[in-house]
């Protein structure tokens, strides 16, 4: 097994992979399985301009585990994030400014995301990461215990209604559509380590007076996503990122919508459930 060369990114988030091209992609099999172990650590893995194409990120990420499908683009492993008045799921995407879980709505949230830039804007348009495993470890040991029993509800029409407070009745209706979501707000996972679950889609804390328990998750976010504990991606046509969405939240930054900007991404689908 050739040893990879890695570079922090940050403090507490992210390592680019040097030396790794599109044919290194293809054929060094040790490869998925480094990935993986450094996703664990490091949460987000950068591969600059590696320029890999549909069939070879798709390709890749099989590697790494089951993919999600995606029925309403032209490569079902491949999403494309993007504004154009075509794309079937651009509704959603101002959402993604807000610091979030890919897949929080769901019981069993996705487990990577594997995403390529293919046009970018010339400002703006970066992603940015902060750790959850970082923001539950920061907390002291009073506020684990008390923390350790909360349970949040998640709801759709509270990611949305960030974007847009004042819906129309045709989008309170697709909002509605979404069934709610009750999850720990701290995740003990499989392998023992354990991490916060806020972001978007956080209502209000089970059994807590509305407002408070809006202000304690409020409070918990803006703690773990201070400038010092995240990693902001610029990205440069070509780069290929793949992150660790169980111990993390992410957000897209603004930038000039009228411009064109198109993100490829596959999904490995989640492998377990938020507990
Ligand atoms: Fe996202």
């Amino acid at each position: 097994m050739s040893a990879l060369t890695t570079e922090k990114l940050s403090e507490t988030v992210g390592v680019k992979i040097l030396g790794v091209d599109a044919e290194r992609l293809a054929t060094d099999e040790d490869l998925p399985g480094q990935c993986l172990e450094l996703l664990e650590r490091h949460s987000v893995l950068l591969f600059p301009e590696l320029h890999a194409g549909d069939e070879a990120q798709v390709a890749f990420s099989r590697k790494l585990g089951p993919l999600a499908s995606f029925p309403n683009f032209p490569n079902e492993h491949v999403m494309i994030i993007s504004f154009d008045p075509d794309n079937p799921n651009a509704k959603y995407y101002p959402s993604n400014d807000y610091w979030h879980i890919d897949g929080s709505m769901d019981e069993v949230p996705a487990r990577a995301s594997i995403m390529s830039a293919h046009v970018i804007t010339e400002e703006g348009g970066e992603t940015a990461f902060a750790s959850t495993y970082a923001a539950y470890e920061a907390l002291s040991e009073r506020e684990r215990e008390q923390l350790a029993e909360l349970r949040v509800i998640h709801r759709m029409a509270r990611i949305q209604s960030r974007t847009f407070p004042n819906p129309t009745p045709e989008q309170k209706a697709d909002w509605a559509r979404f069934p709610d979501r009750e999850h720990p707000l701290v995740w003990t996972h499989e392998s023992g380590r354990r991490s916060l679950v806020f972001g978007a889609s956080a209502s209000h804390v089970v059994g807590m007076d509305f407002d408070r328990g809006e202000a304690l998750l409020e409070e918990l976010q803006e703690r773990a996503t201070t400038p010092d504990r995240i990693y902001t991606h610029t990205w440069s046509v070509g780069d290929l990122v793949i992150w660790d969405n169980t111990g993390l939240v992410h957000r897209a930054c603004e930038f000039d919508r009228s411009l064109p900007r198109r993100m490829h991404r596959s999904t490995l689908v989640g492998q377990e459930p938020i507990k």
